[in-house]
């Protein structure tokens, strides 16, 4: 049997259409199938709406308690309450056709390890030319950097279909805000990700629940994705990430206080600090921002402190190389590299080691 997860929050007036749009896709094709609505307990008046089908459709209502609203918590929590071996995640807002159910279902059956993703970026998918360019830009974008973790054109969809055993432990999922579907596409024993194109049109009713907050809490859900697939070097690349953008900001101060007259190795001593506040801000909302968080004063001091090896490190090789060799002190930028190199490898295995030396989740 198919189980349909549709989580939903505010969408009561969704729900007569999909579920009609549901088993009307599927009468004639003998697929029996179920649908569980999982709503994050929604002041809509959904409870009646649903009463209301039970008679004529197999329709379940879940409404989870005793948690904040939360999207990806609800499909986990509508495939535990799932009778089926096949699962489908749908949305409630007719943006995702019930049409093609069906066409994704049997490219399930058609190999069962596999995870289908109904797809707008494959040929013959699309989605709503009234699209803002900033939405555009986002999904794909977002798109991008999943690259590495999965196969997929459209790992942001929310219109998927996968054997429920394919996923060994539902405890250990651990996503962080919306995307439980790449979270499942990564966590889970699949052989290859299916693509079924799919038109994906802006809903009609109600609006959309995606904002910016979702979008931080994205980055963070990658950042241990990365960490799940690629172990220490997903933590490399992202602390690498990090250090860059501080290492463009020490260039700039460089050679801006140079140019206004300071000698160069005092210029790299003053340099450092604006790289390392930076640093110590962007681990603080993203490499470790699910951390609670200290006041912030407190928090840097503790960071500049702790820094400061580093620092000694850093610019003690950039002085002993820029005044102790004639070539360093033509190619003083090879000196500044050489020294944020070797505190940058300092500080990480003094990290990953000492400072962050939990288990992972
Ligand atoms: N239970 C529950 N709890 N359901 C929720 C919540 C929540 O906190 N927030 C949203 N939903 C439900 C909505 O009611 C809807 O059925 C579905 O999740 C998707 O929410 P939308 O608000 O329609 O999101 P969207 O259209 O902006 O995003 C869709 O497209 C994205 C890619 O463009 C979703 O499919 C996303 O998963 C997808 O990433
Ligand atoms: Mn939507």
């Amino acid at each position: 049997m198919l189980s349909i997860v549709v989580p939903t929050y505010l969408e009561a007036e969704n729900i007569p259409p999909l579920i009609t749009g549901v088993f009307d896709s599927l009468d004639e094709t003998g697929i029996s199938c179920e649908v569980i609505i999982v709503d994050d307990n929604s002041p809509d008046g959904i409870k009646n709406v649903v009463n209301q089908l039970v008679a004529d459709y197999p329709v379940r209502l879940v409404q989870p308690k005793g948690r904040e609203r939360d999207l990806s918590m609800s499909v986990i929590e509508g495939i535990l309450a799932a009778h089926g071996d096949h699962i489908l995640v749908m949305d409630a807002d007719l943006s995702h056709p019930p049409g093609l159910i069906p066409a994704m279902y049997r490219t399930l059956l058609e190999d069962e390890s596999a995870f289908v993703v109904g797809s707008r970026y494959v040929e013959h998918g699309s989605f709503d030319r009234r699209w803002s360019l900033w939405r555009f830009f986002n999904s794909h974008i977002a798109t991008l950097i999943t690259r590495p973790l999965v196969q997929c054109q459209d790992p942001m969809s929310g219109f998927f279909a996968f054997r429920r055993d394919r996923v060994e432990d539902y405890d250990c999922l651990n996503p962080i805000g919306y995307k439980i579907g790449l979270e499942l596409m990564v966590r889970g024993n699949f052989t290859s990700v299916r693509e079924v194109p799919i038109n994906f049109s802006d809903r009609e009713l109600g609006e959309s629940k995606l904002n910016l907050n979702q979008q931080i809490k994205f980055l963070r859900h990658l950042r241990r994705l990365y960490t799940v697939r690629f172990g220490t070097l997903g933590e490399i690349l992202n602390y690498g990430a990090v250090g860059a953008g501080g290492l463009v900001i020490d260039l700039l101060f460089y050679y801006f206080l140079q140019l206004l007259g300071m000698p160069h190795q005092l210029a790299r001593a003053c340099s450092f600090w604006p790289a390392v506040s930076s640093n110590w801000y962007l681990n603080r909302v993203a490499t470790f921002g699910e951390r609670k968080r200290r006041p912030h004063g407190r928090q840097w001091f503790e960071f500049v402190l702790t820094s400061l090896v580093g620092f000694s490190l850093n610019w003690g090789v950039y002085y002993i190389l820029t005044s102790g060799t004639a070539y360093f002190d033509d190619y003083r930028l090879l000196a500044l590299i050489a020294g944020v190199g070797a505190a940058s490898v300092f500080n990480f295995v003094m990290s990953s080691l000492v400072v962050y030396n939990e288990k992972r989740q």
